[in-house]
């Protein structure tokens, strides 16, 4: 059955190329609480724009943790020669642009996430269940589609790539958040 080891690696390939879009996000917890990104303005609504929860250490550390992981990553694969050796690029400028795409992208997703649930009155912290997890995914992707659209179409262009990612990402996040949550980084765990 070619066709199934096929579509089982394509979903391999998907889920650990994406690890630092994952990570930004744990990584902002770690990194943020000052200097909130709306600076503690309202929305005309009234609520706030976005709320302590989105901060400009978070937003910075988080994305360039992402980065820094994400280079890890690219000197394992090169050296195991996993996906071809070069999955994220062949020149340093390459690695380096998908790389910032895709963490800036999660975490531009995570304040997108954000700004729609003080829209729809859920407070900072409150569960956005999907809010919580899809729009850094889907921003991660909008991210790389357009700015390294070669890789992008190489690893999730085909659909299943990008499907498995979306299934596999809420119960993945609400695991990190419970972890976090036990390990007292986390005041919810969600
Ligand atoms: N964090 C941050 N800056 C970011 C993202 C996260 O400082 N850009 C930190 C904040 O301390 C935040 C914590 O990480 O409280 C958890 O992140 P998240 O769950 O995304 O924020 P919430 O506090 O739940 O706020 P919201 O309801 O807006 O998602
Ligand atoms: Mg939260």
């Amino acid at each position: 059955m070619p066709e199934i080891v096929t579509i089982v690696l394509d979903i391999v390939y998907a889920f650990i190329l994406f690890i630092p879009a994952f990570v930004a996000n744990p990584a902002a917890v770690i990194t943020g609480g000052h200097y909130p990104i709306d600076a503690g303005r309202n929305f005309p609504d009234g609520k706030r724009i976005l709320g302590d929860g989105k901060t400009w250490t978070g937003y910075f550390g988080g994305s360039l943790a992402g980065v820094l992981i994400g280079f890890i990553l690219a000197g394992i694969f090169y050296i195991s020669g996993f996906a071809g050796s070069l999955p994220y690029g062949r020149t340093f400028i390459e690695i380096l642009v998908v790389l910032l795409a895709m963490s800036f992208g999660s975490l531009t997703g995570d304040v997108a996430g954000s700004f729609i649930k003080r829209r729809i009155g859920i407070q900072r912290g409150g569960k956005g269940a999907l809010l919580d997890q899809w729009p850094f995914v889907l921003v991660s992707f909008l991210f790389l589609f357009v700015f390294a659209r070669s890789f992008f179409m190489s690893y999730y262009g085909n659909i299943i790539g990008a499907v498995a990612i979306l299934v596999i990402t809420p119960p993945l996040h609400r695991g990190v958040n419970i972890i976090g949550f036990a390990m007292k980084k986390k005041d919810v765990p969600w």
